[in-house]
């Protein structure tokens, strides 16, 4: 396995639409040594999430994964879960205001506006049907990453300038509330 770079925003290809993955091509030895790196690489850099545009290969194949992270120690657990070829359904309207964070933006932290209730359909590294609702804020981890296959960073949908702040200064001055509102959604949806 291997420790992949992440390219950080600047670099033109984080805007790339990502390609379907054919069964052909995720059967094959060589996109499944690519997932191997893809979760070794996120593990390493302490992400939520990876997809496969960050690490510049242009394949909608993403990985998501909370355990106790120290980016986000107030994330609930998910398990680690690859996606591929993820299609999104916003189950209702409901919005939860997400401070997020990217590992292609280092540094900076911003507001973005996330739904709460999603249907997502994908298959997992095997090919194997993911039909599930996913709630909550791994529902908004889930976004995130998808928006990346899409060649969006959360850069791209902060819904206000004015809510950029570094880690330090989310740290100091906005973390209580923040963590406050966060805990109160995982609390409604369990997630
Ligand atoms: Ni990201």
């Amino acid at each position: 396995m291997a420790i992949l770079p992440i390219a950080t925003v600047g670099h033109p290809e984080l805007k790339i639409v990502a390609k379907e993955v054919t069964r052909e091509e995720l059967a094959s030895a060589e996109v499944q040594q690519f997932i191997d790196d893809l979760i070794e690489t996120m593990r390493h850099a302490n992400g939520a999430g990876l997809a496969a545009t960050q690490v510049l290969r242009h394949q909608r194949i993403c990985a998501v994964e909370v355990e106790n992270n120290p980016r986000y120690p107030y994330k609930p657990r998910v398990p680690l879960t690859v996606l591929v070829n993820p299609v999104v359904t916003f189950l209702d309207d409901d919005k939860f205001d997400n401070m997020e964070g990217c590992l292609s933006v280092p540094g900076i932290r911003g507001q973005v506006a996330r739904n709460t209730r999603i249907h997502v359909k994908a298959w997992d590294r095997f090919g194997n049907d993911i039909d599930a609702e996913v709630r909550g804020l791994t529902a908004c981890t889930y976004q995130h990453e998808f928006d990346h296959l899409d060649g969006l960073l959360f850069l791209d949908k902060v819904t206000d300038p004015g809510t950029l702040t570094t880690w330090d200064s989310f740290n100091q001055f906005h973390h209580d509330a923040f963590v406050a509102r966060a805990k109160a959604l995982v609390a409604k949806h369990g997630s």
